[in-house]
């Protein structure tokens, strides 16, 4: 008997040229680099080029994604991004990075799951996967969020950036193999009821514009610690696979003080933690794929590593998925 899982093949990573320093965020609002590292632990952040679209930062990574699987575009026959910045109302931003690679074959749609969409992405990717959907996808986290700022409330805008991170699952049989190696397991959850502490205040719908991120900081910090370490454990649940044996966890990084509680209420040791939120701020959806790559590029996770990928989000929505490298 078959079995297929999703294994990844290949990261890329895209960061825009321009980067923002805490420095020259405390000129433009009431803040100072010490304030921003101690409460975050943020102390640049990249910010996309007027004409630099989501759909570009996404395309860029996905390249470069393509590039370290050894593949073509021709290969890939599905393309999910996740992303809350989308280029437009519709079509999705995944049909425009479709566009860019130069391919109209297999399917694209875009995942909204705000912060937690690149794993929301990789759970859904994984079943159309299992179910013969799709052979070789690219899962996407890309997000301009520079662009929903409020840049007048310093109590949002220094904490978040733009990026694009960007993997390829692909469909392997492993019947027979005694560790199989891929998604092994990915747990999701979502509590409509806490809109109100971080959303966007416009939409199509509500009120035809865009509109600005609205966060009540401290009272999402206050359900992040729980949540994340709540949705790891319910991941391991079944697999055979218990915290000691986790080789990194790569986190969503919104802020180090969180990260780092998580780190110790799973027990996990301040090593196996992928830490990216210093150089890249908080880019959403991007953010794991981003943190994922620089811990692959740089030979940090080696194949057959058990890896723990966690993120939550507006909504809120909140989920974690184990990965065997
Ligand atoms: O990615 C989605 C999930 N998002 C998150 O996980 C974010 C979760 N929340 C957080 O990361 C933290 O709550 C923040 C970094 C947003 C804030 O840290 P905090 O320790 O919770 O600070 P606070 O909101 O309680 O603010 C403390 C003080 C306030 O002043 P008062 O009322 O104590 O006088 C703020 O007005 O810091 C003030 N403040 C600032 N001061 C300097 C808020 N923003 C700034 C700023 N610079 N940028």
């Amino acid at each position: 008997m078959s079995d297929i899982r999703s294994v990844f093949k290949g990261v890329g990573a895209y960061l825009p040229e321009r980067m923002l320093t805490n420095a020259e965020l405390a000129t433009m609002v009431d803040t100072t680099d010490e304030w921003i590292v101690e409460r975050s632990g943020i102390r640049q952040r990249h910010i996309a080029a007027e004409g630099e679209f989501t759909s570009d930062l996404a395309a860029a990574a996905a390249r470069n994604a393509l590039d370290n699987a050894g593949m073509t575009p021709d290969d890939i026959d599905m393309i999910v991004v996740a992303t809350a910045t989308p280029d437009e109302t519709f079509p999705a931003t995944a049909t425009k990075v479709q566009s860019a690679l130069g391919i109209s074959h297999g399917a694209a749609f875009d995942i909204q799951a705000v912060c937690s969409g690149f794993v929301y992405a990789l759970a859904v990717t994984d079943g159309l996967i299992r179910s013969g959907q799709a052979t070789n996808a690219l899962v996407i986290g890309a997000e301009t969020f520079s662009r929903i700022l409020d840049w007048e409330d310093r109590a949002t805008c220094v904490l978040f950036g733009d990026g694009a991170g960007a993997v390829i699952l692909s469909a392997e049989d492993q019947s027979g193999a005694e560790k199989p190696r891929g998604i092994l397991s990915s747990k999701l959850r979502a509590d409509g009821a806490k809109h109100d502490l971080l959303y966007v205040d416009g939409g199509p719908s509500m009120t035809q514009t865009v509109g600005h991120l609205r966060m009540r900081g401290k009272e999402v910090f206050r359900h992040a610690v729980g949540n994340l370490a709540g949705i790891v454990a319910e991941t391991l649940e079944g697999t055979g696979v218990n915290q000691s044996d986790i080789d990194w966890i790569v986190p969503h990084q919104a802020n180090r003080r969180i990260i780092d509680a998580t780190a110790r209420k799973l027990g996990l040791p301040p090593e196996s933690v992928v830490l990216t939120v210093d150089i890249h701020g908080n880019t959403s959806a991007a953010s794991v794929p981003l943190a994922l790559d620089s811990a692959v590029q740089d030979g940090r996770i080696k194949p057959g590593d058990l890896v723990i990928m966690e993120a939550m989000g507006g909504g809120f929505t909140w989920g974690a998925s184990l990965v065997r490298w």
